[in-house]
Formats: C-alpha cells, sequence, structure tokens
C-alpha cells in the first residue's frame, strides 16, 4: 500500500464526549482519494429544506434514483422515515428539531465518507440548525437546496391533511401555521415544485451536482 492510502478520514475535530473515556481515533487505510478513484465522483450532501408539502421527498428520490441510473450510488434520508428509526424519540419542539437535523447531519457525513451522495429531506426550519449540519457534514460537502413551494400550494396539497388539522388546532408546533420557517438566505439552488415540474426541478438539483460527477 503506498503511504498517499495510509490516511483514512481526518480525526474530526471534536472527542469523545468524555476527556477520560479512553477512547481513541483509528485510522482506516482506505483514503478519499482512492474512494473518489472508485465511485467516480466527489460525494456531497443534498440539503433539500422547505415547507411541509412542498415536494421535498417526491424529488430527493426522484433524484437518488436519476444519481444511480448515471451511476453514482446515492441514498435518501427522509424526516418522515428516519423517523420511524433513529428519531423516533423525538417530537417537534425546537429541541428535538435541532437534535433531529444534528443526528441526520452525522449520518449524512458517514455516507459522505463512505462515498455515497446523500439527499436530505427535511423540513429543517431554522437556519442556525441548518448551520450545525453544515458544519457536521463540512461546508465543501453541504450544498443547500431551497425547496421554494409557496405556503399557499403547500397548504392546498394538503398531502397528509395535517395543514387542516394544525389550523383546526389539533397539531401544535406546526411549521408554518403554528412554528417558524426560516428560508435560507444564500441557498445554493432554488427550486420551486408549484412552477417547475418534477422533472424540471429535479434536473435543476442535477445540474447543481455536475461538476462533482467525473
Ligand atoms: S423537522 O422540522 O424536524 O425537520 P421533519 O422533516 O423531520 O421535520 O418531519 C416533518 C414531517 O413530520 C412533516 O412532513 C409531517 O408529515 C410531520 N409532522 C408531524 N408533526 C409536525 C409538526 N408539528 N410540524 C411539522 N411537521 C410535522
Amino acid at each position: 500500500m503506498s503511504n498517499e492510502m495510509a490516511v483514512q478520514e481526518a480525526e474530526p475535530k471534536y472527542g469523545p464526549a468524555l476527556a477520560d473515556s479512553n477512547i481513541y481515533w483509528h485510522a482506516g487505510k482506505v483514503t478519499p482519494a482512492h474512494r473518489r478513484q472508485y465511485f467516480r465522483h466527489e460525494p456531497a450532501t443534498i440539503w433539500l429544506t422547505g415547507l411541509s408539502g412542498a415536494g421535498k421527498s417526491t424529488l430527493a428520490y426522484e433524484l437518488e434514483h436519476l444519481l444511480l441510473e448515471q451511476g453514482h450510488p446515492s441514498f435518501v434520508l427522509d424526516g418522515d422515515n428516519v423517523r420511524h428509526h433513529l428519531n423516533r424519540d423525538l417530537g417537534f419542539s425546537a429541541d428535538d428539531r435541532r437534535e433531529n437535523i444534528r443526528r441526520t447531519a452525522e449520518v449524512a457525513r458517514l455516507m459522505n465518507e463512505a462515498g455515497l451522495f446523500v439527499v436530505t429531506a427535511f423540513i429543517s426550519p431554522l437556519r442556525a440548525d441548518r448551520e450545525v449540519a453544515r458544519e457536521i457534514i463540512g461546508p465543501e460537502r453541504f450544498v443547500e437546496a431551497h425547496v421554494s413551494t409557496s405556503m399557499k400550494v403547500c397548504e392546498a396539497r394538503d398531502p397528509k391533511g395535517l395543514y387542516a388539522r394544525a389550523r383546526a388546532g389539533e397539531i401544535p408546533n406546526f411549521t408554518g401555521v403554528s412554528a417558524p420557517y426560516e428560508p435560507p438566505e444564500r441557498p445554493d439552488v432554488e427550486v420551486d415544485t408549484g412552477r417547475m415540474s418534477l422533472e424540471q426541478a429535479t434536473r435543476a438539483l442535477y445540474d447543481h451536482l455536475a461538476r462533482r460527477l467525473g
């Protein structure tokens, strides 16, 4: 093995939670360069943010499919799905949403490290929480995509009937109704599924990744 392949991922900036925990970092043999050569791309996390009903999940699965079809292994982390297992203990308070985003970002980071493209579909309503995700994943791998479909369109679609229930006071802290949504100020890419077809929006996201695809 060449020296170039002697170090795997960089040791994280932060250490184990307990200073005296006797936990040490193990460096592997496969380097990021080796993985790049294998997958023929530079992995990234496309972080979709937008209101419930904006089309994030649909777009994420469409983009995952397109990437895979083009030979680029990818994986979707979807808010509703991740809340079925890893994050099943979390609700919708500001603290729980922050933890939801933090854990998801850590999983996305690992998947990127493994060489995969990751597409996340979480409302992720707060800028500060998305900044934490950017920090965890690494700014060079974090692509912020605003699914900017308007509240009016999302509420008219109401695919799960949640807006109606939130308006009736049956769902507390519902984003856009009784909890805030802070749109990105300078997203890397923006798509509005109220104005674009699914194909157009997926293509816009895919094209944004073009320079990473070898
Ligand atoms: S996030 O705010 O923590 O990023 P996440 O994307 O994981 O949210 O989950 C959002 C999904 O949970 C929505 O699509 C909706 O189906 C459901 N949901 C249940 N309660 C709420 C709520 N109070 N606010 C927003 N979405 C909710």
